[in-house]
């Protein structure tokens, strides 16, 4: 049934309304056997729900504006009828992944609706801003399309960099699919304005995907590294050359390391918050930026790093006060951090599947690769499958690796089983479940929920971790951070013009638009003809520059090599530069 188009499931869910329900109660005790059925099972229910809930004509997204995915049907105790940038962008992930896969028509639709209902949200003036003054950080909408103006944890900066990265997939897609027209026109400009965001303000606070913590936050400098990747590369094939989002893209990597927490050891989620810092956020973090080619890369976290799994070890153990956990040795049912009080602090759905999806993912590289490494670091999460495991280098020829991952393979398909015990018999997937007694609590049908579900289905098939290029990164020697101290730069230009010309600049920094000729700064003629500008610059910095000049449409570069310079803390400089000749 899963290898159906996604259309054709839903066609065949409306119209024989099918209405199999999932006998838990009668397993076969074989885990392999039973995950298979759940799976059978539950994607089809999960495909149908996430429909439902996205307009126009989702059967529980009614009044919903098209391409709007609502978080959950549910309007009070909690009220989560609204459309929030990152449940959506993340859907829409799998969305579109899903119809890179069986290339659906009605999938196809719903993804074009997506991108229409995003060029509106950017556009939304909202208490985060305007489009060019912080509103792409604004957290969550309306679904009619109009801006939600209560008191809400904004801005979260993750919003910008998975939907950007949704849409990079469609844009890929539809470039291997000889449609390039469709992204330069109406892709591009929208993927654009996110990763500028990104770009300019991936070195401020934010409040965390869980929308309580306003520091800065591991998933959200994460997706914000991927996206910022991918979108350089999306850049340079469509030949826009300018585009330098390589560079913030270094800084949020070297950025990503300062998070790690040797003594834990785990990777910890936020700077602020006053909390273990063990949270579900690391582990998202990890299964949202999955690339199969960087191996078991551990600077960019990949599932099977050593530092990932790890972290997954310390997260996992850190939920035994469960109360469904008592009894249950070593695979827990989590949530999302241990400190959490939200309708009593309980177990997320999403949460248990994302722990099978890591080591589904893991699994897959080991594979593919033909061996698996045991460090000190990951040790102790390999010593729970086999006590005798020892740090080296296991070949797929050996006993240990097949030992370990058939051992690994069974415990990932437990965490899906817990799941199948704790989803009713409808199929419904809630945000969370009891910690004591395992029924549904909190939202209903959480889109997110499904989206979960799907993704580690889709994992433990092996289709997940298209390459986004994390591979062969590495962390630059010194990390520039784009927020700290600043000195004041007065750039000073003598250029003649003409009747409707003007002097821009652009340069090497995010202040400077990243070369990026279309965004630069334009100076001010007030002591023509000497023209000036006084930009913040970080200190300490080498700073690249040119001038351009833009008239009627043309731009001319300033000829020969670019100007430099080094700011050095508190100290403001003013540069004194000369453009004898217009180009033009
Ligand atoms: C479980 O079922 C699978 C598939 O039918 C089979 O290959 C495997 O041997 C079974 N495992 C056990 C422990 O019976
Ligand atoms: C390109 O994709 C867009 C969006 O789905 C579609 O409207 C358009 O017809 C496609 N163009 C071609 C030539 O396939
Ligand atoms: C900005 O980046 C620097 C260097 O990586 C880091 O130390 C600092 O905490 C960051 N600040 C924020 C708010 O992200
Ligand atoms: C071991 O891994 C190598 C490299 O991926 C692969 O070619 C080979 O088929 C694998 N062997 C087994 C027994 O799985
Ligand atoms: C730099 O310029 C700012 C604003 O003009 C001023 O407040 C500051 O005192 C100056 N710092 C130095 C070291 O001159």
């Amino acid at each position: 049934m899963h290898l159906l188009p996604i259309g054709l499931q839903l066609l065949a869910l409306a119209l024989l309304s099918l209405q199999s329900q999932y006998p838990f109660d009668r397993g076969t005790c074989n885990v392999s056997v039973d995950v298979d059925k759940y799976i059978r099972f539950e994607r089809r229910v999960a495909t149908a729900a996430i429909v439902a809930n996205i307009g126009p004509q989702g059967a529980k997204a009614r009044g919903v504006k098209a391409g709007v995915v609502v978080a959950s049907p549910s309007k009070h105790e909690p009220d989560y009828f609204y459309s929030w940038t990152r449940d959506s962008s993340l859907v829409f992930k799998l969305l579109i992944d899903q119809h890179a896969l069986y290339n659906d028509a009605i999938l196809r639709q719903h993804i074009d609706n997506f991108i229409g209902a995003q060029a509106v949200i950017q556009n939304l003036a909202s208490p985060s801003g305007g489009l060019f003054t912080g509103g792409l950080g604004e957290p969550k909408f309306n679904v009619d399309l109009t801006a939600f103006h209560g008191p809400w944890g904004r801005p979260q900066r993750d919003g910008p960099a998975l939907r950007s990265t949704a849409m990079i997939t469609y844009a890929n897609w539809l470039i291997d699919n000889k449609n390039i027209t469709h992204v330069q026109s109406t892709l591009w400009p929208l993927i654009k304005l996110d990763l500028d965001y990104v770009a300019t303000n991936w070195n401020q606070t934010s409040f965390d995907l869980w929308e309580e913590v306003s520091s800065s936050s591991f998933f959200t400098a994460v997706v914000q590294h991927r996206a910022l990747r991918e979108g350089a590369n999306l850049a340079s094939k469509l030949q826009r050359v300018s585009y330098n989002y390589g560079k913030p893209a270094d800084n949020i990597l070297c950025f990503m390391q300062s998070f790690w927490n040797p003594s834990g050891p785990y990777m910890t989620a936020n700077t602020g918050g006053d909390r273990s810092g063990i949270d579900l956020n690391t582990v998202l973090a990890s299964i949202h930026t999955y690339d199969i080619a960087a191996g078991c890369d551990a600077i960019t976290f990949q599932p099977c790093s050593d530092r990932a799994i790890a972290n997954l070890f310390a997260y996992v153990k850190a939920f035994d006060m469960y109360k469904i956990n008592d009894g249950v040795e070593d695979y827990f049912s989590t949530g999302r951090y241990p400190e959490d009080v939200y309708y009593g602090g309980n177990p997320w759905y999403l949460a248990t599947f994302a722990v099978a999806e890591q080591l589904y993912d893991s699994l897959h590289v080991w594979n593919t690769e033909g061996f698996l490494q045991i460090t000190p670091l990951s040790l102790p999460f390999f010593r729970q499958f086999d006590p005798t495991a020892d740090p080296g280098c296991h070949f797929n020829t050996s006993r240990k690796f097949v030992t370990l991952t058939s051992r690994i393979l069974e415990y990932a398909d437990s965490y899906l089983l817990l799941a199948a015990r704790y989803t009713p018999q409808d199929g419904a997937l809630a945000e969370q479940y009891d910690r004591d007694t395992g029924t549904p609590v909190g939202a209903r049908d959480l889109t997110w929920s499904y989206a979960a579900a799907l993704t580690a289905f889709n994992a433990r098939d092996g289709t997940g971790g298209k390459s986004w290029g994390a591979k062969g990164l590495i962390v630059p020697d010194v990390c520039r951070r784009g927020g700290g101290p600043s000195v004041k730069v007065s750039f000073n230009v003598f250029a003649k013009t003409v009747h409707g010309e003007n002097i821009y600049i652009t340069g090497s920094s995010t202040e400077l638009t990243n070369w990026n000729p279309e965004d630069a700064l334009i100076l001010s003629p007030e002591y023509y003809p000497t023209w000036s500008i006084t930009i913040d610059l970080p200190a300490n910095s080498d700073i690249e520059y040119k001038y351009i000049r833009k008239h009627k449409g043309n731009v001319a570069w300033q000829s020969g090599l670019n100007n430099r310079m080094t700011t050095h803390t508190g100290g403001n400089a003013t540069r004194s530069d000369t453009w004898w000749r217009s180009e033009f």
